[in-house]
């Protein structure tokens, strides 16, 4: 096997690229969207069908998008033209590294602004500006943030230099470091929260809301659902577990790693509905929407329970951290690609993207105020951003990836990079690439995109 050099760190060992992987996987995804969904789905039914995604579509396209960084050793841009050539391809397959970096920006744009609204709530939580208050005042405390330009424009900035400070640190100093510490963080604040919660009174309440197998609430659409977030919250067909791939020391078992990412970000996305639902309940509220759940319900639940100021501060805390590990695997393509490119350092590379962003970012937030009437295609700025990247972007990246993976890079190639000595598990990897993920994903897209559309 000819071995690429590469310009770029590696991660210190394969436990740090699991943590780097599973800080970009866990996030708002989990905390916030997964526990809504599953209990508006069906409960259990709808768990099964996340996870049977999560098995036969996200697990094998992260292999590949794992297997091709570590081939390429660059960023997803330069691995994929080379690993194409390499199989004899055009290197125009570039082209999906390019369109990863752009959903990259894109999904950071609003990304950003949501981290805006936690870190928000994290310092009110701090401040006790949320102790005791009603729903009314929940809603007019969250309408009013989402009103108020400056506030949101200060918290997105935040954000945006936390996130920088990251990045420039490069992949030793600054994401190493960041997830050694932040990674143990968050699991440990998520346990506190699950204690907590399992104390409130109400635990099987929300135990029975999440895994009550019921199936008549199981849908045509819910099976999309379940799809569709299966890929977003792996971080799955934009290029970001590509690049974190290629910092992966060699030899490193590929298989191994991604079932682990894949099974810790499970797992977290179902201790935090475990550890919000029961909160839910025992202050009657409502499991309701979306937004609401996290920036109105919540902060009624916590302002109403014994030591609810401090268990809120460290369940934004938690949130916050989950956003900040997810939000640095949004840049690092695009960092990388710069740094291989114009051979610049990582300084002046998150200098620039970090105008890009936080511009993009602005505008995301605008649309909630001062460009609240702007609608692109009937959507505002920021559902724009969003509907587009989950629904249009992520889903044709992971199904490129799949195809390429599966059809065009040779099968010696993925053979020797992923190194399974197990030949049935190597076919049953295989031939879940080449049929079952690009066939379901293509579904997905088109059912998706009709529903929407109609
Ligand atoms: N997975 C993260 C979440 O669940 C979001 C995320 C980070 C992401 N990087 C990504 C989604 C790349 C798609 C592609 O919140």
């Amino acid at each position: 096997m000819q071995e690429r050099k590469t310009i770029h760190e590696s991660w210190g060992s394969r436990w740090i690229f699991i943590l780097a992987a599973t800080g970009s996987a866990v996030g708002l995804g989990n905390i916030w969207k997964f526990p809504y969904i599953t209990g508006e789905n069906g409960g259990g039914a709808f768990v099964l069908v996340y996870l049977v995604c999560i098995l036969a579509v996200g697990i094998p396209i992260m292999m590949a998008e794992v297997m091709i960084g570590r081939r390429g050793q660059q960023s997803p841009i330069n691995a994929m033209r080379d690993v194409a050539e390499e199989s004899g391809h055009s290197g125009r397959w570039s082209l999906v590294g390019w369109m990863g970096v752009l959903a990259g920006f894109m999904i950071f744009s609003f990304y950003s602004v949501v981290a805006g609204w936690v870190l928000y709530y994290l310092a009110s939580m701090g401040a006790g500006d949320l102790v005791a208050i009603g729903s009314d005042t929940a809603v007019q405390r969250f309408e009013g943030l989402l009103a108020d330009f400056d506030t949101l424009l200060i918290w997105h900035t935040v954000f945006v230099v936390m996130v920088m400070l990251v990045i420039m640190g490069g992949v030793r100093k600054g994401l190493e470091n960041a997830v050694k510490f932040m990674m143990p963080a968050l699991f440990v604040l998520l346990f506190v929260l699950l204690i907590y919660s399992m104390q409130s009174g109400s635990f099987m309440r929300g135990w029975s809301f999440m895994f009550d197998f019921n199936i008549e609430k199981l849908t045509m659409q819910s099976v999309l659902i379940a799809l569709g977030h299966s890929f977003f919250t792996l971080s799955l067909g934009m290029g970001a577990i590509m690049a974190y791939g290629s910092y992966m020391p060699k030899h490193t078992s590929i298989g191994g790693s991604v079932l682990m990412i894949g099974g810790l970000d499970t797992l977290v996305a179902l201790v935090a509905g475990l550890a919000i639902f029961p909160i839910v309940f025992a202050n009657q509220l409502d499991p309701g929407a979306g937004p609401g759940l996290m920036f109105i319900t919540l902060p009624v639940a916590f302002g109403q329970m014994p030591g609810g100021q401090i268990f809120g501060f460290l369940f934004f805390m938690l949130v916050g951290l989950a956003a900040w590990t997810s939000a640095i695997s949004l840049v690092e393509p695009a960092t990388a690609w710069l740094t291989e490119r114009f051979g610049w350092h990582r300084i002046p590379s998150s200098l620039v993207l970090g105008v890009i962003i936080w511009l993009l970012g602005v505008a995301a937030l605008s649309s909630f105020n001062v460009l609240a009437d702007f609608k692109i295609f009937g959507f505002t700025i920021f559902d724009f951003l969003d509907f587009t990247t989950a629904n249009i972007m992520l889903p044709l990246g992971g199904l490129f990836i799949a195809v390429f993976a599966g059809w065009f890079m040779k099968q010696v190639h993925s053979r020797e990079e992923l190194a399974i000595s197990n030949a049935i598990w190597f076919k049953a990897w295989y031939i879940t690439l080449r049929y079952v993920a690009p066939v379901a994903v293509a579904v997905i897209f088109i059912l998706n995109l009709y529903e929407k559309l109609q």
